[in-house]
């Protein structure tokens, strides 16, 4: 039998399945999703929502992917054969197709940006120009693919390059250089004249704010930020080893993917504001908002405003780059693991389907703009399913699954690197999902669907 791949160390498991979370999710999703839902208050249940349902089924699901040694579409066969859930494997492998196709539009868009940056393009125009400038590229038939073509072919030259040599030196490398790069534009970002009402709106609580929609957007971040919900992050335990600590990973990662979102919230609403963009602008905050950040806080020398802002998406470009990685490898290890073709062959299937999926999302906001399903546009309703609808039930069968059906010795020996550490913590754990995670998601998805 082949061998499975393993990720080299731990910190190389951490970092892997951080690159995973941390991406376009933290920076453009989080940004605009909170600023289209009043800010503080919004982040107030981000928070309790990755404490109580994002940790816990992060622990779940490395528990599951783990224990089957087997990517998430085939790990449900082998723990609990000849049961219907095998389909809770293939949601994930579907769920994970859809995402990868619009989530490439975003990020071939981080890829103009750069190349405009490489130009030093920004360099004397106002903030109506790149809100200008974004539309007229964002609708555009052509650009846009030529760029979600370039990124999915990257994304795929790594995959068929396998787990070790791709994805983790790659993650290593990478993360501690975006989370600098993050502080700098925070500090360049507060310098703003008037940016004190940005930071206001991202930590000054307005609980009138909170409604059902609100909550159900900041459980879906939650999911789609932590790469939960679609068994990415059990695939990816799949290649821990043994001595992997879960529950320390799952906080770690839990960790280090919040503070890069609230990172990403310190730099945009306080620049957004500053140059009088509003905070729910939506998905084109961060293009229209970070291209003046530059400009504005290096006025006096342009050639620092140049080298960050190419610097600011290269690692954009990267950060979005592990996570299309995380997606796409879900579908490549299922189809080579399902079909026995070679790991090259299932991975064209997998970009070729999704390509599809990323043209017309692409064209939705351009040309094909007229074409709504329940009143959204395509891209935008792929994002709605996908990440509020989508995630959020997976990730309730999954507590579901650990919580009430898959025998509990099973989760121990995992959980405690077979009775070693975290004993205590069990029980705990054991009680939240079970309980509070599985009825947490239903309580925000009657609320958010309008049951209650
Ligand atoms: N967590 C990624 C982000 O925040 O950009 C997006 C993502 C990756 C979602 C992998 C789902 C997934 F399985």
């Amino acid at each position: 039998m082949e061998k499975r791949a393993n990720f080299g160390s731990k910190i190389g498991a951490i970092l892997a399945a951080a690159g995973s979370a941390v991406g376009l999710g933290n920076i453009w999703r989080f940004p605009y999703e909170t600023g289209a839902h009043g800010g503080a208050a919004f982040i107030l249940i981000y928070l309790l929502c990755i404490l109580l349902l994002g940790i816990p089924v992060m622990i779940a699901e490395f528990s599951i992917g783990r224990h089957a040694k087997a990517s998430t579409g085939s790990s449900y066969k082998v723990l609990v054969p000849g049961t219907a859930w095998k389909y809770l494997g293939y949601w994930g492998v579907l769920t994970g197709f859809l995402i990868f196709g619009y989530y490439t539009v975003v990020a071939g868009w981080t890829l103009e940006y750069l190349f405009d940056a490489g130009l030093n393009g920004f360099i004397g125009k106002t903030p109506q120009d790149f809100i200008h400038d974004f539309q007229a590229f964002s609708e555009n038939p052509i650009r846009p693919l030529i760029w979600l073509f370039v990124f999915m072919i990257m994304t795929h030259v790594i995959i068929v390059k396998g787990v070790q040599k791709g994805i983790e030196k790659f993650s290593k490398i990478m993360m501690p250089i975006l989370f600098i790069l993050l502080i700098v534009l925070g500090f360049c970002s507060i310098s703003l004249p008037n940016s004190i009402e940005g930071l206001k709106f991202l930590f000054m609580p307005d609980f009138s704010k909170i409604d059902g929609a609100s909550m159900l957007s900041a459980c879906g971040q939650t999911f789609f930020s932590l790469s939960l919900g679609m068994g990415c992050l059990s695939t990816y335990a799949s290649y821990f080893s043994r001595d992997t600590k879960l529950v320390k990973t799952a906080f770690s990662v839990g960790i280090i993917d919040t503070m890069v979102a609230i990172l990403a919230g310190v730099i945009i609403f306080p620049a957004a504001i500053s140059v009088g963009i509003q905070p729910d602008a939506g998905p084109s905050l961060i293009f229209i908002t970070l291209p003046n950040v530059f400009q504005q806080a290096f006025s006096g020398a342009p050639i620092i405003a140049y080298l960050f802002s190419v610097m600011f998406y290269v690692l954009l470009a990267l950060a979005a780059l592990t996570s299309t990685i995380s997606m796409h490898e879900v579908s490549t290890a299922f189809i080579h693991e399902q079909f026995h073709f070679t790991r090259g062959r299932s991975a064209s299937m997998m970009t070729m389907g999704s390509l599809m999926v990323g043209i017309i999302a692409s064209l939705s906001l351009g040309v094909l703009k007229n074409l709504t399903i329940f009143n959204m546009g395509i891209f935008g309703f792929l994002d709605y399913l996908t990440a509020k609808i989508m995630l959020p039930l997976g990730g309730f069968f999954i507590a579901i699954f650990v919580g009430w059906y898959w025998n509990k010795q099973y989760s121990y020996e995992e959980i405690t690197n077979g009775g070693t550490i975290m004993k205590h913590f069990f029980k705990v754990y054991m009680f939240v999902i079970k309980y509070i995670a599985p009825l947490g998601i239903l309580f925000v998805f009657a609320n958010g669907l309008g049951f209650i």
